[in-house]
């Protein structure tokens, strides 16, 4: 086991819809503490920077349309493990294939607006909480 941290974004729609509290709740239940976290309006830039992986597929405008929305909740979150731990608890990109109880089982309209963002990897984790975090925003567990 080792303590990890990864990075996630409750995307607009489900900020829209009033669930910020019900997402956390899930994941705060399972085990995570959020280390950082904060509001803002993802920029177009922002959002092209973040989704580059991306930008050939036939998605990206659309996800891309998506993230930029409206405002997100973008935060850390530290755990053993958290990476791939975090990935299970979310469940599948398209909530049609989520199992039961994830995140996005419960909370995704479609393919595109499913409710959260998770890091994929270490690396990924890593390059998505310095783009969006400073050090002194960040506040490692001390509980
Ligand atoms: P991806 O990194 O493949 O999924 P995940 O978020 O599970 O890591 O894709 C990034 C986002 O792009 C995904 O959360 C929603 C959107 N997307 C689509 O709109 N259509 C698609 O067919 C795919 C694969 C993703
Ligand atoms: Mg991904």
């Amino acid at each position: 086991m080792m303590i990890e941290r990864t990075f996630s974004i409750i995307k607009p729609h489900a900020v829209a819809k009033n669930i910020i509290g019900a997402i956390l709740n899930v994941l705060e239940h399972a085990g995570f503490k959020i280390i950082a976290v904060k509001m803002l309006h993802i920029s177009l830039e922002q959002a092209a920077e973040f989704y580059s992986e991306h930008k050939e597929k036939p998605f990206f405008e659309e996800v891309i349309q998506c993230i930029t929305s409206g405002p997100a909740i973008i935060f850390i979150l530290e755990k053993n493990n958290a990476i791939q731990h975090f990935r299970d608890l979310i469940g599948a990109t398209n909530p049609k294939n989520a199992i039961a109880g994830t995140i996005r089982a419960k909370y995704a309209t479609n393919i595109t607006e499913n409710a959260i963002h998770g890091s994929d990897s270490a690396v990924s984790a890593r390059r998505e909480m310095t783009y969006f975090f400073q050090d002194h925003e960040i506040f490692p567990q001390f509980w």
